[in-house]
């Protein structure tokens, strides 16, 4: 792609961050990249539940068939093996979803369960889980780079609550509401929501007593090439760990590790930057959220653990004539190139006094200092 200069406002942030006490901003003037988020890979499209799935303005004609192909990917409803189409299975054996797109519904963000259904599942939401460092080669492992969490012995990093025929799922993602009333110093009053995230019917043991949970709600896909493209620097030197410019803002990026490149590297996907890349949140999603292998995660038993053992066992649908995973290498990146060219749609009611006021408190309240409002990306940043 050529240079861009980002809008950012509102649709993405790189830096895990503390909040410890309140700047003040003064307002800036409208910058016509605000209408254009992304510049002049901006779409200009109807507001309805296909906005957030049309190419990029500036992808070139060579690659439309790619995305095509991706966006199929994308929907693609993977089933378990042994099956009739090897190029479809291999599913589990423990998932979250069959498909991408079932969480990441139109490529819009997920939602919490509808709690209101006595039966509800998380379909778009899912429950990333850890433990503390036990010891030396745990924190060797976190010191290092290598590893972002310690994984729960058992259930590893993450519950999946739904398995192929013949093994049970792990367990059951389950949330309940506390209500908690709320006075502003005007006296107005309203009713917050405290989410209680639990499991329940676990099928292969306890949890380890400091098991941590950590919900995650599925992303919107836009933009997403766009914001791979933004320069190591230009996110680092936003960096503050220390709050040394006294703004009361702190922010720390996180460093993680980078399977292709085999060491360690600025994490820009996910809630916490736990990606480096798309590519690898793509196969790292294909491998714990569906159960599919790719080159980078090459067990066909997907996220079972060591203990799961009849998991382990169950039969995969590496193949030979697919790279020996399950998703081949022409998979992964054809689903590569449909991520990174996802458009960001133009701005609407940009002149809306409710927006103006609401623009004019993000900079007050100092929500800038994390949320950078505009980046240019790196002149290095690979065509569209
Ligand atoms: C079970 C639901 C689920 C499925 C299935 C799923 N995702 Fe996701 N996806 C998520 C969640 C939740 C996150 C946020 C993860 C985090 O915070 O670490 C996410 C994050 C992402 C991101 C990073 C977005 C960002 O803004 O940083 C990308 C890219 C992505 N998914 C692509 C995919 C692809 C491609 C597939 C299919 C191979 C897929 N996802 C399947 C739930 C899902
Ligand atoms: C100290 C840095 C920091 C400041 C200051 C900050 N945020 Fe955030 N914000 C984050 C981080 C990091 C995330 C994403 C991680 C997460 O949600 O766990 C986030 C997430 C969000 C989200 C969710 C985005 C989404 O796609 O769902 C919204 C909305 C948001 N912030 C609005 C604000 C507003 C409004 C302000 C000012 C009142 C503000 N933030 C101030 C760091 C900050």
């Amino acid at each position: 792609m050529s240079q861009q200069r980002l809008n950012t406002l509102g649709f993405s942030l790189l830096l895990a961050a503390s909040h410890s006490g309140m700047a003040v901003g003064n307002t800036p003037d409208y910058q016509p990249s605000e209408l254009l988020p992304a510049s002049e890979a901006t779409v200009q499209v109807a507001r309805n539940n296909k906005a957030f799935s049309h190419p990029s303005a500036l992808l070139s004609d060579d690659k439309q068939m790619m995305f095509t192909l991706g966006r199929s990917l994308f929907k693609k409803i993977w089933v378990s093996s042994p099956a009739s189409t090897q190029a479809s299975d291999g599913l589990g054996p423990l998932f979250n979803s069959r498909s991408c797109l079932r969480c990441h519904t139109n490529n819009g963000r997920g939602h919490t369960p509808d709690t209101s259904q006595a039966d509800y599942n998380a379909v778009s939401m899912l429950l990333r889980l850890s433990i503390p460092a036990q010891n030396n080669q745990d924190r060797h492992a976190l010191d290092s780079g290598q590893s972002g969490v310690i994984p729960e012995p058992t259930y590893g990093t993450q519950l999946q609550d739904f398995s192929i025929q013949g093994i049970p799922a792990e367990g059951r993602f389950t949330l309940s509401y506390d209500e908690i009333p709320f006075r502003f110093a005007d006296g107005e009053t309203l009713t917050l929501r405290q989410p209680n995230y639990s499991i329940t019917d676990l099928n292969y043991g306890p949890l380890h007593p400091d098991t941590q949970l950590s919900p995650r709600i599925a992303p919107q896909m836009i933009g997403l090439g766009l914001l791979e493209a933004i320069s190591d620097e230009d996110i680092l030197v936003w960096e503050d760990a220390d709050d040394l410019n006294s703004d009361g803002i702190s922010g720390k990026a996180n460093r993680v590790w980078d399977i292709d490149a085999q060491r360690t590297a600025l994490g820009r996907f996910g809630w916490k930057a736990g990606h480096p890349t798309i590519k690898q949140q793509n196969n790292s999603a294909f491998h714990e959220d569906i159960g599919i292998s790719t080159r980078m995660y090459p067990q066909g038993y997907g996220g079972c653990s060591p203990q799961q053992t009849l998991c382990r066992q169950a039969p995969d649908g590496n193949s030979p004539h697919l790279d020996n995973v399950e998703a081949s290498d022409a998979v992964v990146s054809a689903l590569e190139l449909y991520i990174q060219h996802l458009a960001v749609p133009a701005r609407s009611n940009i002149q809306d006094p409710l927006v103006t006021e609401g623009r004019a408190e993000f900079y007050a309240l100092g929500c800038s200092a994390c949320h950078r409002p505009s980046y240019v990306t790196s002149a290095a940043a690979p065509e569209g």
